[in-house]
């Protein structure tokens, strides 16, 4: 009789063979940081985009500090990598001047009613760590 494993740890399957931090848990769920890049690639004032685990988000450098979160406006789905800019600690949606906080994606001013998700991030020597999934304790 033929059996097939309910859940496959890194390194089994090819299809769940990942890059470092990227783990997986007994019911086939992703967790954990990935490395999306290099921190250096955001220099301070800078936003950039990045995808991580299909997701594309955006990283901000406010006075040294990366943040990462949702690349699309929440108004009408402007790209802060495109459209974005940082002003005092803030981060601007220049389509309509929609205004978030970089490190919670609450709204501080503008259009915008919904806050933006927000990611886990760190960073090891050069490397930028996301976790692709929305930090709720850093949103609440
Ligand atoms: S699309 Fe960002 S404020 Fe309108």
């Amino acid at each position: 009789m033929l059996t097939t494993p309910r859940w496959w740890s890194v390194g089994q399957h090819p299809a769940l063979t990942c890059g470092a931090g990227y783990r997986i848990d007994r019911e086939g769920a992703t967790m954990g940081l990935i490395n999306a890049g290099r921190a250096s690639e955001v220099g301070p004032g800078e936003i950039k985009a990045f995808t991580v685990a299909g997701r594309e988000l955006a990283v901000a450098n406010v006075d040294g500090e990366l943040y990462a979160f949702d690349n699309w406006c929440t108004h009408e789905s402007c790209t802060f990598s495109d459209e974005g800019e940082l002003e005092d600690g803030k981060l601007v949606c220049t389509c309509h001047f929609g205004e978030f906080d970089p490190a919670t994606g609450e709204v501080l001013g503008g259009p915008p009613w919904e806050p933006l998700g927000v990611y886990e991030l760190a960073v090891e020597g050069d490397d930028l760590l996301i976790d692709p999934r929305i930090d709720d304790a850093a949103a609440s």
